[in-house]
This record gives C-alpha cells, sequence and structure tokens, in this order.
C-alpha cells in the first residue's frame, strides 16, 4: 500500500493549517493509502548546530525524534507538509525538522549515495495558511521556496502549494469550504498524478 506523510508544521493544534492538513488525510484515506501524521511541535527535534557531522557520514549525530522522520521521509510516496505563515516563513518547529534535512543533503551531495533505493518518485504539495486577508500572494514566496527546496534535496516531486489567507483565529478556515473542498480536490490530484 503506498504511504501518505501528512506533517503538521503549526503549534497551534487544531488550528486552520491543520484543518486543512486533515481535509488532505480525508482526501489520501478515501484513496485508500496508508497515512501517517505527524505533529512537528509534539516531537523533540533541535535544530541543526552545523557540526558538519553529517558530512562525513550522512546521518545527523543528534540523537532525538528527527531520527524516525528521516525515515518516514525517504519512504513515503507522498508527502503534505502544511504551516501557518510567520513573518513571511514557516513555523520555528518545522523549519527545525527541514534544516535538519541538511544530513540528507550530505549524503546525496557530498557523499553521492542514493537516498532510496529503486525508483520511486514521491510527489509533495504544500499548504500554508495567513491571517492578512487583503495581502498579496508573495507573502507565501518565502515559505514556498522553503518547502521546495526540501522537496529537491530529498527528491520529491513539488505538485504545487496551496496558500490560504485571511485566516486569523484557530479555526476560522471552518467558514471557507471553499478551502477545504480546494485541498481535497488538490490531495487527489496529487495522488492522481496530474
Ligand atoms: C508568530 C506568528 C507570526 C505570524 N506572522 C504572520 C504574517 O507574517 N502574516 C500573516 O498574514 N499572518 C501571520 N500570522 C498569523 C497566522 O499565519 C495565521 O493565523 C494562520 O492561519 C495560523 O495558522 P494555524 O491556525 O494553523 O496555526 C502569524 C502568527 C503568529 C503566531
Amino acid at each position: 500500500m503506498k504511504k501518505f506523510l501528512a506533517i503538521a508544521g503549526s503549534p497551534r493544534r487544531g488550528g486552520n493549517s491543520e484543518i486543512l492538513l486533515d481535509e488532505a488525510i480525508r482526501a489520501a484515506r478515501d484513496a485508500g493509502l496508508e497515512v501517517d501524521k505527524l505533529v512537528v511541535a509534539e516531537l523533540d527535534i533541535s535544530p541543526c548546530n552545523s557540526c558538519g557531522g553529517c558530512w562525513e557520514t550522512g546521518e545527523c549525530v543528534i540523537e532525538d525524534e528527527m531520527q524516525g522522520v528521516y525515515k518516514k521521509l525517504l519512504e513515503a510516496d507522498y508527502v503534505v507538509v502544511a504551516s501557518p505563515l510567520y513573518f513571511l516563513g514557516i513555523s520555528a518547529q518545522l523549519k527545525a525538522l527541514i534544516d535538519r534535512c541538511q544530513a540528507l543533503w550530505a549524503r546525496r551531495f557530498i557523499l553521492k549515495k542514493p537516498l532510496r533505493d529503486g525508483h520511486r518518485q514521491p510527489r509533495g504539495l504544500f499548504i500554508s495558511t495567513a491571517a492578512l486577508g487583503k495581502a498579496e500572494d508573495i507573502v507565501f514566496a518565502g515559505s514556498g521556496q522553503t518547502v521546495r527546496a526540501l522537496f529537491s534535496t530529498i527528491e520529491i516531486e513539488y505538485a504545487g502549494g496551496l496558500f490560504f489567507k485571511g485566516l486569523e483565529v484557530r479555526d476560522a478556515v471552518k467558514s471557507h469550504p471553499e478551502f477545504l473542498e480546494e485541498t481535497y480536490r488538490a490531495t487527489r490530484e496529487l495522488i492522481a498524478g496530474k
């Protein structure tokens, strides 16, 4: 069974980006995929300290819950990452997870080791929410580029970003069924390979 990894980047449980991520999960379950959901803020993941250890081994020297996340990232067939917009970027918790993927960068580009066996090409989506309703879509440029950089580094095809504005309070997105519908549809398209 194909694996669908959902990564919730917000420290606010039940918030807008997590509600949308749960809609993506619903789409994945309806498509018959095996779903795994990570709530980054509930994992023990230290930031990268740039020790350079991964340049020698392709492994991160920090022993925390990121070790399990590497495995899940590399085994997934589909990855959906969700984050609130924080000062034009992603949440600090999610940024720590992404920075720790420097070990996979080193494995691939310094040590020239394959990240996966075979020719599997996972695909991924990024979902982000912001409070400002009238902001230009450019506010998501930085966070989108960060997630694209992650996907490109760990060889996940970036299938697109879903960016939703005007979502300030915790479950504001519940008043926007069209955002939920768009997320469900985009996830089914991701899985269908469109
Ligand atoms: C630390 C912090 C920084 C934020 N920065 C921005 C911002 O730069 N632009 C914006 O429109 N909203 C900003 N917001 C609002 C959140 O992006 C918005 O409420 C989002 O929908 C929260 O998603 P969540 O409910 O999944 O946590 C910020 C919120 C916090 C707590």
